[in-house]
């Protein structure tokens, strides 16, 4: 048994003084350093610094290891610039990604308290990594096909890639399925994976309205996706509508990525059908798709996490980079209230959309811990929020099941 005795105590989205932890590997005890001490005589004791703040570990939901390799390549700006460079430079990019690299990805994101990450897998290239890697991984098998020439082949690609991931249970993977994109996945395969995500209960994801030319081309085949069509597909259709697509997923809580272009009608269907939305603020100001209307999500309640997509759009990993950048993109949000749901949209919310048992200092949950330390005494307990998310860069110590990494 360890007892962790920080200054301030993150429980049910607040801070508490006086409030000390006790964990094997899953957490034991919440209570007074004295309670705990007469409770567990010999257990280790951790005593953090002045102004030491303990979290559950960290979760993001959506990144890409396969894509660590790049750093200046890709071109940033515009949507379709950007896609056009990812097929132009992917060889040279996927060849690049071992796994050292990958692991590196793996280890910039722990250093930042991220103990669980989402995976988006599109060729299997990762699964290596994320069964070594100490963090727990939700691995996301993707589908990507929308030509029928094609999509047979795709789909067998994919079951045998899922079929892998199931391998890993053992390693900390937890085997998923994500779903490319509404132009890039065939309406017959796309039903298919849904079905496999619903019998074997498999968490599901789907970028989904990241860029205004697929709002275009998915309203109308028109607009800057048609060309990319028909150079590279020899089509000039789009494969499903927005409506057909997000309908698809009425039966299965879904985590749909970005949702930069949605309207608020379809907010509002995603809001009734109790889907969730991963927030990648740098990503989408880095392609160029605008800036998700997170005021509409907080009213109308739609669970959203942080997250920082994978190095082809962003410039770090570091999840405490992207809430910075998410407090100053969502400038009109207030900002104490902000600070604090930020914290809740990488810890207990995003541990309830991915399914895992985690996320929150509470009794007989996974003992998952990140410990901060602020670089002097904060204001007040309602401040602690803010002045983490503007001073971390890296946290002190960190636990995943108990075991300190
Ligand atoms: C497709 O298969 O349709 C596709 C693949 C990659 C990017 C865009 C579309
Ligand atoms: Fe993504």
């Amino acid at each position: 048994m360890t007892i962790i005795e920080p200054t301030y105590t993150y429980i049910d989205n607040k801070f508490h003084e006086n409030r000390a932890v006790a964990f094997s590997k899953t957490i034991e005890a919440i209570d007074s350093i004295e309670n705990l001490k007469t409770k567990y005589p010999d257990a280790d004791i951790i005593k953090g610094e002045e102004n030491s703040i303990l979290y559950p570990g960290f979760i993001n939901t959506h990144v890409h290891l396969e894509f660590s390799a790049n750093k200046t390549t890709l071109q940033y700006g515009n949507f379709m610039s950007w896609l056009d460079s990812v097929i132009a430079n992917r060889d040279r990019l996927i060849q690049e990604c071992d796994n050292e690299v990958m692991l590196k990805a793996c280890s910039d994101m722990l250093e930042s308290g991220v103990t669980t990450f989402g995976a988006i897998s599109s060729f299997g290239k990762d699964l290596e990594t994320c069964a070594k890697t100490p963090q727990k991984v939700i691995y996301f098998n993707e589908i990507i096909g929308s030509n029928m020439a094609y999509v047979d082949a795709l789909y067998s690609d994919f079951l045998n890639r899922l079929d892998e991931s199931k391998k890993m249970i053992d390693s900390g993977v937890t085997p998923a399925i994500a779903i490319h994109s509404p132009y890039s996945v065939h309406p017959v395969v796309l039903k298919r994976a849904i079905n496999i995500a619903k019998d074997e209960k498999l968490p599901l994801s789907a970028h989904l309205l990241e860029s205004p030319a697929e709002r275009e081309w998915l309203e109308s085949g028109e607009g800057e996706f048609l060309s990319f069509f028909q150079k590279y597909f020899n089509t000039s259709t789009p494969v499903t509508t927005i409506s057909e697509f997000i309908e698809s997923f009425d039966d299965i809580d879904t985590h749909f990525t970005h949702m930069v272009q949605a309207t608020n009608k379809e907010l509002e269907y995603i809001a009734q059908k109790g889907h969730s939305i991963a927030h990648c603020p740098r990503s989408n100001r880095l392609l160029g798709c605008g800036r998700l209307d997170i005021d509409k999500l907080i009213e109308l309640d739609i669970p959203f996490s942080v997250a920082t997509d994978g190095l082809s759009s962003n410039s770090s990993l570091n999840i405490f980079d992207e809430l910075r950048a998410t407090l100053m993109l969502h400038y009109s949000t207030p900002l104490r209230e902000l600070s604090n749901l930020l914290i809740k949209n990488i810890t207990s919310t995003p541990a309830k959309i991915l399914g895992v048992d985690s996320g929150e200092i509470k009794e007989s949950k996974s003992a998952d811990l990140v410990l901060i330390n602020l670089p002097d005494r904060p204001n007040s307990l309602d401040d602690i929020a803010l002045q983490t998310i503007l001073h971390t860069q890296k946290v002190d110590r960190v636990f995943i099941d108990g075991k300190e990494i």
